[in-house]
């Protein structure tokens, strides 16, 4: 038996309160659709990755080494795809287009240094890989070549058939931590201190970061340090560089005497995300939007979660959404300032970035509050139902949103509005069927 849990609004202002968070959206949240959920088990560890398999199915993998296959429309646990011993590291899906069939599989990493192979519509381990130096952190499909690169030590390029067509050696200590495709059969490594731009052919080292994020033509990096570099994709240069030091909380520096002016503080990229126009950084608790096409910052809030934000998704219209390590899922929207020429309070959201072009040497600084057109992000929806970290989510449009935790579940958002409507629809068909009415 499936339970739908109503989610009351009452409720949500009551945690609301007890977490004491900056933010607080209250009772009224008219933008936010999610107003129930249904709560998926099956987990015995973190839950660390949520993969969309097609329009109504999505896998998830975590620290259990378990990768389990659910319907979203039903909440479902459709498939338990056991073989992993240790935890799960990388998990992505795979569609080879062999002329006229196309066949969605998964293909999993873990730190039990095997690769696997899974077909989702039954179940079965396909293919397996074991035995490997040392294990994957990162996987990428090229699905133009029908082949898929695994990262971490070594890097290494697979056909569809788990063979290795070729690879390269220990780029450094820490490993490849993420990867994507570049024009011209290229790809990009993120690594502790470098970039590596991996031709299938040939390669070049560059810069350091740890996230990346590709549109045409160009892709961005973001490093710990809090370096957002955009790059062109095709010859490796760097076409903008935004360093974004947050500056110290007001709230902090009243409480003492401060002989010096808060020092801005560097805070980590976690996360990067694009929708081809803009690009959007999950740093430290905070959120930044940046539009590729001007290069400028449009957006920004220091203070978007109680705590760092661990994944974020850029929406239709202005809206995007977070997730973090304080357990919340926010949805926010970008909205003009009501009074542009009102100076913004300093220190809360006061951020100071230090633009860098290819040829300039000393780098101006400038302060975001002086960049003209700046707009603010908006709190139109706060999820809360998890107890542990939110480490990721899956949008499946209006079919609903998909969230993973910690706390060894998975939780399945849904428009309460549109469910309640489908079940009549359901229960007028049943009447009907029967002759009732
Ligand atoms: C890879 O690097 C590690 C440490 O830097 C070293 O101990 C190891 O021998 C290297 N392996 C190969 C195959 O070069
Ligand atoms: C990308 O997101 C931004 C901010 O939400 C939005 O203004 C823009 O129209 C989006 N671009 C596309 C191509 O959807």
């Amino acid at each position: 038996v499936k339970y739908w849990i109503i989610l009351f609004v009452s409720l949500l202002s009551l945690l609301c309160l007890q977490k004491n968070s900056v933010l607080c959206i209250g009772e009224e949240q008219p933008k936010n659709c999610f107003t129930e959920l249904q709560v998926l088990k099956g987990h015995f560890d973190i839950v660390r990755f949520l993969v969309q398999i097609d329009d109504f199915r999505c896998a998830s993998a975590g620290d259990d080494g378990l990768v389990l296959v659910w319907n979203v429309e039903t909440g479902e646990r459709l498939q338990e795809l056991r073989g992993h011993s240790q935890q799960i590291t990388a998990i992505t899906t795979f569609t080879c287009n062999n002329g006229l069939t196309s066949h969605t599989s998964l293909i999993t990493a873990s730190s039990d240094r095997s690769l696997s192979l899974w077909d989702p519509d039954t179940g079965n381990r396909v293919q397996t890989i074991s035995d490997l130096q040392s294990s994957v952190k990162c996987l990428l499909v090229l699905e133009r070549l029908c082949v898929w690169v695994s990262g971490g030590e070594e890097l290494c390029v697979w056909n569809k058939d788990f063979q290795l067509q070729c690879h390269r050696q220990n780029h450094s200590d820490t490993g490849i931590t993420a990867l994507i495709e570049l024009p011209k059969n290229c790809i990009a490594a993120a690594m502790d201190k470098e970039i590596v731009f991996e031709i299938l052919r040939n390669c070049i080292g560059l810069y350091d970061f740890t996230s990346v994020s590709s549109s045409d033509g160009l892709f961005a990096s973001g490093s710990h340090a809090g370096e957002l570099i955009l790059w062109d994709a095709i010859d490796w240069n760097i076409l903008a560089y935004e360093h974004i030091l947050w500056e110290e909380s007001q709230a902090c520096t009243q409480a003492e005497i401060r002989l010096a002016a808060p020092k801005p503080s560097e805070m980590s990229i976690q996360h990067l995300t694009t929708n081809g126009t803009h690009i959007l950084a999950a740093v430290g608790s905070g959120l930044y939007v940046y539009s590729i096409l001007t290069k400028t910052v449009v957006a920004y809030r220091k203070v978007a979660h109680d705590s760092n934000v661990l994944h974020t998704m850029l929406l239709s219209d202005s809206e995007l959404m977070s997730c973090s390590e304080d357990g919340s899922v926010r949805m926010w929207e970008i909205q003009d300032l009501p009074l542009p020429a009102e100076p913004a309070s300093p220190g809360l959201f006061g951020m100071w970035t230090f633009g860098r072009s290819n040829k300039q040497t000393g780098p101006p600084s400038k302060k975001v509050m002086d960049v003209p057109n700046i707009r603010t992000l908006e709190l139109t929806g706060d999820l809360i139902g998890h107890s542990g970290a939110v480490q990721m989510f899956v949008s499946f449009r209006e079919n609903g949103l998909v969230t993973c935790s910690t706390d060894h579940l998975l939780i399945l958002w849904k428009n309460g509005e549109r469910q309640s409507h489908l079940r009549s629809l359901a229960l007028f068909q049943k009447l009907e069927e029967n002759g009732g009415l």
